[in-house]
């Protein structure tokens, strides 16, 4: 089996070529560039029959995702029969509904698009996993409980597993039933794009240290309202994880500030990607 990465996947590379071969896989060259005008331009430098393409698809989110679709084109036409693609971390995947007359479900265009070509589909926690159904082949939600089990469960000793809102409750479930810990979570409301409110459930956090886990990070309002209630109710060391780094201006400095350690998986390159999923990936 053949890997191929995208310039969305080139943070992983490294890590890819070094444990290919443990996964019998074998990294196959692509040359990736612009012409002048600022399109694309791929070329796929190998043969084979199956390949897993390994594209994430965050800022400039349009070129990754054209990239993709060249990609999947460029091996068509050099003879390879089965693909999958490996978007870690899928653009467009918020666009699910449509909220005001005329606009288009943008994650279902992106999916079916991709589906031209690719026949199957691996996303990280997306953010509404029905909208697999869009895609035509097999599409499949990975879960990234294993890397950050992992990566916090020293670190977290007796500790708690907490969702900031009953939403990311099976997120957390999933990490605390690897780490044999409880878990709960925060009723969490909305009350504009940059402020919520929380009230916690019943749950004594005195003198534990307590994981927060979400899907996403934003501007990082949701992290710290939850941090500092937390510290109000005597939690030992907070940490905070969300599978996908999107963040917002000023957003780390924010979350790290309120909390003991902030990270995230490297489904998107950021200073605090310290959690790899390349593994997982490896493994598809
Ligand atoms: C919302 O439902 C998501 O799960 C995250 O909680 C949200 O996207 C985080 O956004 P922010 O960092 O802006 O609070």
């Amino acid at each position: 089996m053949k890997v191929v990465l995208g310039s969305g996947a080139y943070h992983m590379a490294e890590e890819v070529k070094m444990k290919a071969g443990e996964y019998n896989k074998e990294v196959l060259d692509v040359e990736i560039k612009k012409f002048p005008d600022g399109e694309k331009y791929v070329r796929v430098l190998g043969e084979g029959k199956e390949a897993v393409v390994v594209q994430s698809t965050f800022n400039p989110q349009d070129e990754h995702l054209i990239e993709l679709l060249l990609l999947g084109d460029a091996l068509r036409e050099r003879g390879f029969e089965h693909l999958k693609a490996v978007v870690p971390y899928l653009a467009y995947s918020r666009q699910d509904r449509v909220t005001k007359e005329g606009e288009p479900i943008s994650v279902r265009a992106v999916m079916r698009a991709l589906g031209i070509y690719y026949d199957e589909l691996y996303v990280f926690d997306l953010h509404n996993p029905k909208t697999l159904e869009y895609f035509p082949g097999r599409a499949v939600n990975l879960s990234p409980a294993r890397a950050i089990a992992e990566y916090f469960g020293e670190k977290l000793g007796e500790g708690l597993v907490l969702a900031p809102d009953k939403g990311a409750l099976e997120r957390a479930k999933a990490v605390a039933e690897l780490l044999g810990l409880e878990f709960s979570y925060f009723e969490k409301k909305r009350i504009s794009p940059t402020e919520v409110q929380m009230t916690p459930v019943e749950v004594d956090v005195s003198g534990k240290n307590v994981l927060i886990v979400d899907d996403i990070i934003s501007t990082g309002g949701t992290m710290v309202k939850a941090a500092n209630i937390l510290r109000e109710m005597g939690a030992g060391k907070i940490f905070v994880v969300a599978t996908h780094g999107v963040f917002a201006e000023g957003a780390i400095e924010r979350v790290s500030k309120a909390v003991d350690e902030l990270a995230v998986t490297n489904t998107i390159p950021t200073p605090v990607s310290r959690i790899s999923l390349v593994e997982d990936i490896l493994k598809l």
